[in-house]
């Protein structure tokens, strides 16, 4: 039982920006603990190039192992068709796809427009038949952009209307950690108020020392899906700039303390961190939660 559902992106958002590549026997034992220890979504790599994201060539196989975990819902992005085709042969139950509110970031990211990006996402949500996964369109850059500054919320709130029209569910995401608090809440009611139910997700990074405080205010909002990434890495490389996610150790923390259920078990987290550490020697990591543990007399969420 849970009251929030938290998605691990760190197989994918994190391992996309390490400067260390983990081999693929350790990404299956990494997302093997983190199953382990609850979490019920887990993105676990993208269908890209492998030539422009090396750490992302073996996310065929890594989806296969991670469908053999029970009660996983098992994540992939892609941004195009051919990524698109490449998690159906694979399996994935659900494809995110990357798009940008920002011209420059999404030039920068997947060399198209934001409209013809929605365009790409279209043509692949009409190529599905019964049984295929769900697709989930991400608004990236939401809160601004280190390339181009400033990023119009109408211009938000127009990707995500014409994304709802034909997606499972839709994200805000703050790709490079610019959001505030009072912004996440003015944009998530905004688009909740076009598109209802089908906003579903917030991504936030922590870039500035916000991620949490981000994190609550959506929660405030409403909002009961939330995507972090253990240790606190991650970021896009086509984004100057970007770091780590909002921490899924902190997060889940932050939950469990105010009596939110989010179905995972830290100690279980501590252990799945320590399988990264592990796979990932040499990659630095963070976490406060982690680091300082948890207090005395600490009872989760019941
Ligand atoms: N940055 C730099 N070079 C890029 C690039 C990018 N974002 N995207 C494509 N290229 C290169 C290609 O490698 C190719 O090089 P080559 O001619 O030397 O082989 C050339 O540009 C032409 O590419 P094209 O055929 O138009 O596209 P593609 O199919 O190779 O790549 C995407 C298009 C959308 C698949 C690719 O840009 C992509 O995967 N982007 C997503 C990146 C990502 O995962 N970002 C983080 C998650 S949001
Ligand atoms: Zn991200």
């Amino acid at each position: 039982m849970s009251d929030v559902l938290i998605c691990e992106v760190g197989p994918r958002d994190g391992l996309q920006n390490a400067k260390h590549l983990m081999p693929t026997e350790a990404k299956k034992r990494w997302i093997g603990a983190l199953a382990a220890a609850g979490l019920r979504e887990i993105e676990v790599g993208s269908f890209v190039p492998p030539k422009l994201i090396p750490a992302m060539a073996d996310t065929g196989e890594i989806v296969a192992h991670a469908r053999t975990l029970r009660g996983v819902k098992v994540v992939a992005l892609a941004p195009i068709v051919k990524g698109f085709e490449r998690a159906l042969a694979a399996g994935a139950h659900k494809v995110t796809f990357p798009v940008s509110a920002s011209r420059r970031h999404s030039e920068a990211n997947v060399r198209m427009t934001p409209e013809q990006m929605v365009a790409e996402v279209g043509k692949c949500a009409a190529l599905r038949s019964a049984g295929d996964p769900q697709i989930e369109g991400a608004v990236s850059t939401a809160f601004g952009c280190t390339l181009q500054g400033e990023v119009p919320e109408d211009e938000v709130v127009r990707l995500a209307v014409a994304l709802a029209g034909f997606c499972d569910a839709v994200a805000l995401a703050d790709t490079v950690g610019y959001a505030n608090p009072a912004q996440v809440r003015r944009l998530f009611r905004r688009v909740r108020s076009e598109i209802g139910d089908k906003l579903e997700g917030a991504h936030f990074h922590d870039t500035r020392g916000l991620g949490l405080a981000n994190a609550l205010a959506a929660w405030e909002e409403g909002v009961r899906a939330f995507d972090a990434s253990m240790g606190g890495l991650g970021g896009c490389p086509f984004a100057p700039g970007a770091s780590g996610n909002v921490i899924t150790e902190d997060l889940v923390f932050m939950f469990e303390a105010m009596g939110v259920r989010t179905g995972i078990d830290l100690q279980k987290l501590f252990a799945a961190r320590a399988v990264l550490i592990e796979g990932l020697p040499d990659e630095p990591l963070y976490g406060h939660t982690a680091l300082a543990g948890l207090p005395k007399g600490f009872r989760a969420a019941a």
